[in-house]
């Protein structure tokens, strides 16, 4: 199905997208500078302005899954405890969350988990196979499906169409979309990129994580996300429906990619590695449970 001008020109315009967090942009600008030039303060005051952020993030400083050895009371102790650069990503995750509630459809706490289930593999796998930095692999994997806010604000119903669809045919979403809506959620996400301005790597990995042959640039970056994003949905953290799917990695693009650019790719053990990811998942789905009372 071709796309419906209309649409095109609702994303466009921006009409109907919801308000971008305050705070996401700039944390995620944080990211362009290596670690140790950071501003502590200038993150630290960022987050703890917003007090219900601040509140959210140190929920998450407590859970299993970033488990400190000891309970953080405010965000500072929890800099000196767990380190910037953990704190950070805590950060951008709870201002990530503050987008969704306005999600119809596509249940904000699964939506949710497959983004914080995808950062959480891609920063694990780029560490593994020596992508040079795992934080942006996070940053990127948490913001890779942008374009599916983007096709539920400008077009819930033909959305839930595609939804529908996927779900019936247990097939990939973005096969779904571009049947029913003529635009998959990459077109929608390089769409909104081009007006909320993140990072331009993260931005090609919202416009290419499905198709990472097709990103001219931050190649590397876009197959970890893209590959990390696969192995969610077919552990279950996908989009609320199951896809049944012969997947045969070696032929997988983003795959491929990976295993001709990091010599640390080629001995890598990705049938211990999916084990250790479901562990992952697994812990995912306890903390979201706790933030946001469910995985529905
Ligand atoms: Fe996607
Ligand atoms: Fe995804």
């Amino acid at each position: 199905m071709p796309c419906d001008p209309k649409l095109l020109q609702k994303l466009q315009s921006a009409r109907e997208l919801p308000t971008l967090p305050a705070v996401l942009i700039p944390l995620l600008r944080h990211l362009e500078r290596p670690l140790e030039s950071q501003d502590v303060h200038q993150i630290v005051d960022l987050i703890a302005k917003d007090e219900s952020l601040a509140a959210r993030c140190l929920q998450i400083a407590n859970s299993p899954l970033f488990g400190t050895s000891r309970e953080v009371e405010s965000i500072q102790s929890a800099v000196v405890v767990m380190g910037l650069e953990r704190i950070h990503q805590i950060a951008v995750s709870c201002s990530f969350l503050k987008l969704l509630p306005s999600l119809k459809d596509v249940s904000p706490s699964v939506f949710w988990a497959h983004s914080l289930g995808c950062a959480l593999v891609a920063r694990e796998f780029a560490g593994k196979i020596g992508f040079p930095d795992p934080g942006k692999a996070y940053a990127a994997g948490l913001l890779h499906d942008v374009g599916i806010i983007a096709l539920l604000s400008a077009a819930p119903e033909q959305f839930a169409t595609a939804l529908r669809l996927a779900r019936s045919e247990h097939m990939p979403l973005h096969e779904a979309e571009r049947r029913e809506l003529g635009l998959t959620h990459e077109e929608a996400g390089k769409i909104i990129a081009g007006i909320w301005h993140p990072p331009p790597e993260i931005a090609d990995v919202i416009a290419h994580h499905h198709t990472p042959d097709r990103a001219a640039e931050n190649h590397a970056l876009v197959s970890v996300v893209g590959f990390s994003d696969l192995l969610c949905r077919l552990n279950g953290i996908g989009y609320g429906y199951s896809e049944t799917r012969q997947t045969n990695f070696a032929e997988d693009p983003a795959f491929i990619g990976l295993a001709a650019q990091f010599a640390k790719f080629q001995p890598f053990d990705l049938a211990r590695f999916t084990f250790e990811t479901e562990g992952t998942l697994e812990e995912v789905r306890t903390v979201v449970t706790q933030v946001y009372g469910g995985v529905q």
